[in-house]
């Protein structure tokens, strides 16, 4: 087994009194999809927010290439070639393709004080990575990212992690806000990363989407690993179930109609 690129050891995140994070280990290898899934609230952001640099664990270790590391700001890990892409592709509406590819590291043309931005060239540069990840619909680096979709801000965004050297990918709930096609889009993107050989952290809480591209799934419930397997182990049901809190979807089904029942067709205040 080769050394995973990033993995967490023992990891516990608080804030004052309130423990969000409760010994998370996990590891990444390069070429692997590991699926983070759990619930509104299970601590998913908190974590990669603490592998992107915002947050410091309170204890516990992060290692890369097997050697512990430590970042002061999301700068650090960036450098180390961490890149996180959020759920709407982190881009402003109104800057150009190219601008929005190259931001913070404009290619220029000219010497000294005479050098300008080098429009074309970044534009160029900007088109062809991203039809290398197989978005052909973009074609022109003039055009402003308010005109793309939600799939291919996510998609854009992905092509300039990786174009920029990103060893790690870190996606949190990149298709929770796309329609079907371009999910799937999205998808097909993080599996082309994959076979590029990057790292990649999956969050979602939609298991159709962890198991259209993980190899590996942690499931997290209330800032605790409950559960951690590789593709093929679990059901769609198991996955599902594990997720609710090992309430079972049927149990859960139940309760529903047995509460509506009881309400007589009117909800009770206490529920409105
Ligand atoms: N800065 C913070 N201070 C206090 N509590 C926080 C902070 N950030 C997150 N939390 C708490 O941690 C829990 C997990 O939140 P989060 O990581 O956003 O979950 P998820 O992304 O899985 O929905 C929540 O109960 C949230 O209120
Ligand atoms: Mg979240």
């Amino acid at each position: 087994m080769t050394t995973p690129v990033l993995e967490l050891r023992s990891v516990d995140k608080s804030f004052g009194p309130i423990d969000v994070l409760h010994k998370i280990s996990l590891k990444v290898r390069a070429g692997e999809v590991l699926c983070l899934l759990g619930d509104n609230g299970a601590g998913k952001s908190t974590l990669i927010k603490t592998l992107a640099g915002v947050h410091k664990p309170t204890r516990g270790q992060i290692l890369m290439d097997g050697k512990e590391v430590s970042f002061d700001r999301p700068r650090d890990a960036q450098d180390m070639g961490i890149a996180t892409v959020h759920q709407f592709g982190g881009t402003f509406p109104l800057m150009s393709i190219g601008r929005s590819f190259f931001v913070g590291a404009e290619p220029t043309k000219g010497w000294g004080p005479f050098k300008i931005y080098d429009r074309k060239k970044a534009n160029e540069i900007a088109v062809k990575a991203v039809q290398d990840f197989g978005i052909t619909r973009v074609d022109d680096g003039d055009r402003l990212i308010g005109g793309l979709s939600g799939g291919e801000r996510q998609s854009l965004a992905i092509a300039r992690a990786v174009h920029f050297g990103a060893r790690v990918l870190i996606l949190d709930e990149p298709t929770a806000a796309l329609g079907v096609k371009q999910a799937a889009h999205v998808l097909r993107i993080v599996k082309e990363a994959q076979r590029r050989g990057l790292a990649v952290i999956f969050i979602t809480h939609q298991v159709m989407h962890a198991m259209a591209v993980g190899d590996h799934f942690a499931v997290l419930i209330r800032g605790a690993v409950a559960a951690d397997f590789v593709k093929g182990q679990k059901s769609r049901e198991e996955i599902t179930d594990l997720m609710a809190g090992g309430e079972t979807m049927a149990d859960l089904e139940a309760q529903i109609s047995s509460d509506l029942a009881t309400a007589d067709g009117h909800p009770s205040p206490a529920t409105l």
